[in-house]
């Protein structure tokens, strides 16, 4: 689905964005003592060099709630003018209920719509437009969008293949109507899926095919064939930007910030310089998260924008991908541009 958008009335803002990471800090050291693996060949495969691990106690929806209260309290936003809260997530709390409707109980938002998405690791871009197509059409004002995952629930720690990859995290974000004159706002999506690639990446059991209650432990766990997931992360990622940057007309050298899902350093480094989009213009952060799924390009955003790397008025490319295979990417001009100042202005 490919959607450039097209003068409706209302536009969706990106209107504030915020990260999570649980406490719990796990090395490429200590897992040198867990798995047959070091630091060196982690580093130098995926980038990544730590990841966060929820506490025992903690679920996706805590997670969830936490990114969602930064997000309120730093955009000003009252949980009871929310119409909707979409949780996106591959690591929902239950099978049911969903863990929307927890976090929107948690967080005050009475009279929020809930709901939860799964698109794995395209879960929050699928979200981004499922949140904007609501604010455009004129059923929200303002929606929640949270990516929340504890992956590491699904983690075989005998696996060094996989073990290595991933962490837990939360990432929100506000998504409004905003004024018609805005200049900020959503301007298109491309998104996708592939499902005869879908057995590359999966969690066999715990569903209806395999229920959790007749399966192997270890078919409990995430299963995947690295180098396919690879291939087609660094084909998908630079295919679903073009074809999405030239449906707007938009220049690859117009994009001021991307920021792609955190999967591996070496896919988003081959696949930024095909785009032909320069180092500064990426911001990547999997080497302190690892692979957060859904939560990843949230954190990643609030990160960058923490860093002064994501500033009011940017061209942002956002590019998602994973089990499915599915795929997804999203253009946004972040914020109104700063009012110039006075001096900034020059002379009356
Ligand atoms: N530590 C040490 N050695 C490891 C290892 C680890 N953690 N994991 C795998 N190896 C070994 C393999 O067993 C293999 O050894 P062998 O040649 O003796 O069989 C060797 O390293 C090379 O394995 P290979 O799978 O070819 O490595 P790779 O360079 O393809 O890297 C991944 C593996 C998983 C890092 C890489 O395929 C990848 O990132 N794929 C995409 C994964 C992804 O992003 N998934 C989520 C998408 S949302």
């Amino acid at each position: 689905m490919l959607v450039a958008r097209n003068g409706t009335p209302v536009r969706a803002r990106l209107a504030g964005v915020e990260g999570y990471v649980p406490e719990r800090v796990l090395t490429n050291a200590e897992l040198e003592r867990i798995v047959d693996t070091t630091d060196e060949w982690i580093v130098s495969r995926t980038g990544i060099r730590e990841r966060h691990v929820a506490a025992d106690d903690q679920a996706t929806s805590d997670l969830a709630v936490e990114a969602a209260r930064r997000l309120l309290e730093r955009t000003g936003t009252d949980a009871a003018d929310l119409d909707a809260v979409l949780v996106a997530t591959t690591t929902p709390d239950h099978v049911f209920p969903p863990t929307a409707p927890l976090v929107a109980g948690r967080i005050g938002a009475r009279s929020a719509a809930a709901v939860d998405l799964n698109a794995a690791c395209s879960g929050f871009i699928y979200g981004l437009a499922q949140s904007t197509a609501l604010v455009e059409c004129g059923m929200a004002r303002n929606v929640l969008l949270i990516g929340s995952e504890v992956l590491t629930r699904y983690v075989d720690w005998t696996d060094r293949t996989t073990c290595v990859l991933f962490g837990d995290g939360a990432g929100a974000a506000l998504v409004s109507a905003a004024p018609p004159d805005a200049v900020d706002g959503f301007l298109g999506f491309d998104l996708g899926a592939d499902g005869d690639l879908a057995d590359q990446l999966t969690v066999p059991a715990g569903g209806t095919r395999a229920p959790a209650h007749t399966a192997a432990p270890e078919d409990l766990c995430i299963r995947m064939n690295g180098r396919e997931v690879y291939k087609f992360a660094t084909r998908i990622i630079e295919e679903s930007a073009r074809r999405l940057l030239e449906r707007l007309e938009i220049g690859v050298d117009e994009i001021d910030l991307m920021v792609a899902h955190q999967a591996n350093i070496r896919i988003l480094e081959y696949a930024t310089e095909r785009l032909g989009i320069p180092e500064d213009r990426v911001f990547n952060n999997i080497d302190r998260v690892g692979n957060t799924s859904s939560a990843s390009i949230p954190i990643a955003l609030a990160e960058a924008r923490d860093r002064g790397r994501l500033r009011p008025g940017d061209l942002v490319l956002m590019v998602g991908f994973g089990a499915g295979l599915t795929w997804g990417a999203a253009v946004a001009r972040y914020e109104p541009p700063a009012a110039p100042t006075p001096d900034a202005a020059g002379p009356a």
